[in-house]
């Protein structure tokens, strides 16, 4: 039989770029090879996220593009999955533009119903689990270069942080067998990887229990980073409210667990805090940084914010000024509140902060950001770096670049190294972006 083409776009955060390799593994052994030319694709998907109304709206767009693609061709299928596809179910059908509409626990399904789509004939299954984790599941590496690669640990999120659309759309929390994801990363150590990312919406939530005992996340990172000492680990993301004394005494016991941990503020209020549910105090999360760098001074600490939340006045918001001031952030992701429907904060706060009031807040909060982000990569002149080289630099076909441990991207001159090699730099100057080095 003649293998089909499947053509995938990803949006959204590195659990969809996670997802999106599942999928194309389960077509995979369905008959289904990838194509990145949407011409000749038999299948486009569009794995979608709905964390803000503005992603949701780039999607829409793309829907109709993807509908002038069938127009033309008519024999195309187009499908929407992922967080979109759980969120809004028959309401894409609605549109006329869609064939296949399929959530993130339901990629299992999907060859069934790539099979059973027909025009006029649209397949939907948007059935959540308690027990989907994709365990067996051996994902197709979508990197071209072979050194980095995603490994999810677990699904879903019981969080439930007020404005977030997260747990409707990828349901309860739910963690992969220890020994699954040790053997993945075994496999990606075998063949050449350098650096795994172990992914979970709240990582240090991950618990595993069997006749054999309990593996908590801590426990799973010390697995991990003992597959080998060549091999990088990187996680994300951690919650203040959960992350660990032992967690953090197990990332300083081990060279090869990077020294970068996202620890999402998303405001620096505690009346904000207590409203977005987030379960933990200003107080708290202070300790919690004072901790990481106690441990580990050269540990980086990234962020994201959310500017404008329902009710925030000019005195939460400069609250939010000073803990990012306090924490001094390495980088951060930076937000205006979108109001999701169906969340908590939807449901019971109006969405009253008024939009230019948002954006003005949002640039106060970036523009110190750019500030904070520049002295921290200041305070890494003269330092020295071990790097895993990623490939040629933007800029210059004479120079590479690759990530320290604390994530920052180093550039230098080099004609030596190639992907996935390790190189020890020493940094020279800076941009608010990037490292410049040179070779030590
Ligand atoms: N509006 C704006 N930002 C949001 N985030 C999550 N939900 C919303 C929302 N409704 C942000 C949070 C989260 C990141 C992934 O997206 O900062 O940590
Ligand atoms: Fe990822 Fe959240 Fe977007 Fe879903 S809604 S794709 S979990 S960022």
């Amino acid at each position: 039989m003649d293998r089909k083409k499947l053509y995938i776009e990803t949006y959204g955060c590195q659990m969809n770029v996670s997802d999106t390799e599942v999928i194309f593994s389960i077509m995979a052994r369905n008959g289904y090879d990838r194509t990145e030319d949407i011409s000749q694709a038999d299948v486009i998907l569009a794995n979608t996220c709905s964390i803000r109304d503005n992603a949701e709206q780039r999607i829409y767009g793309r829907i109709d593009q993807f509908a002038r693609e069938k127009k033309q061709r008519g024999d195309v299928l187009v499908g929407i999955v992922g967080c979109m596809a759980e969120r809004l179910k028959e309401a894409l059908l609605d549109t006329g533009k869609v064939d296949i509409v399929a959530g993130p626990d339901a990629y299992r399904n999907l060859p069934v119903l790539v099979e059973a789509a027909r025009p006029g004939h649209p397949q939907i299954d948007v059935m959540l689990s308690h027990e989907e984790t994709y365990a067996d599941i051996s994902p197709v590496r979508l990197d071209k270069n072979g050194v980095s690669a995603f490994v999810s640990i677990m699904r879903g999120c019981n969080n439930v942080c007020s404005y977030c659309v997260v747990p409707y759309t990828r349901g309860a929390e739910r963690s992969r067998d220890p020994r699954t994801i040790v053997r993945e990363v075994c496999d990606l150590h075998a063949a050449g990887y350098k650096e795994v990312t172990l992914l979970g919406q709240n990582v240090d939530s991950y618990f595993w229990k069997s006749e054999e005992g309990t593996v908590d996340f801590a426990d799973l990172l010390s697995l991990v980073a003992d597959v080998s000492p060549e091999l990088r680990v990187r996680f994300s993301t951690s919650h203040p409210k959960d992350i660990s004394d032992k967690l953090i005494e197990t990332m300083a016991s081990r060279d090869n667990i990077c020294r970068c941990i996202h620890l999402p503020v998303q405001s620096g209020s505690n009346r904000m805090l207590e409203k977005m549910r987030r379960r933990y105090t200003r107080e708290w999360y202070l300790d919690r940084v004072a901790k990481i760098r106690k441990e580990m001074p050269d540990c980086a600490i990234t962020t994201d914010v959310i500017a404008g939340f329902c009710s925030e006045t000019e005195e939460d918001h400069k609250d939010t000024l000073s803990i990012m001031e306090e924490v001094g952030y390495d980088y951060a992701y930076m937000f205006q509140y979108s109001e999701r429907p169906g969340t908590l904060a939807a449901r019971n706060y109006p969405d009253d902060v008024p939009p230019e009031v948002k954006t003005r807040r949002l640039n106060e909060i970036i523009e110190l950001q750019n500030r904070l982000g520049l002295e921290s990569n200041k305070r890494d002149v003269g330092k020295t770096f071990k790097v895993l080289v990623e490939g040629p630099s933007k800029r210059s076909a004479d120079e590479l670049c690759g990530r320290a441990s604390n994530n920052k991207m180093c550039v230098f001159p080099d004609k030596i190294h190639r992907p996935g090699d390790y190189a020890m730099v020493e940094v020279l100057s800076c941009t608010s972006a990037t490292l410049i080095c040179k070779l030590v």
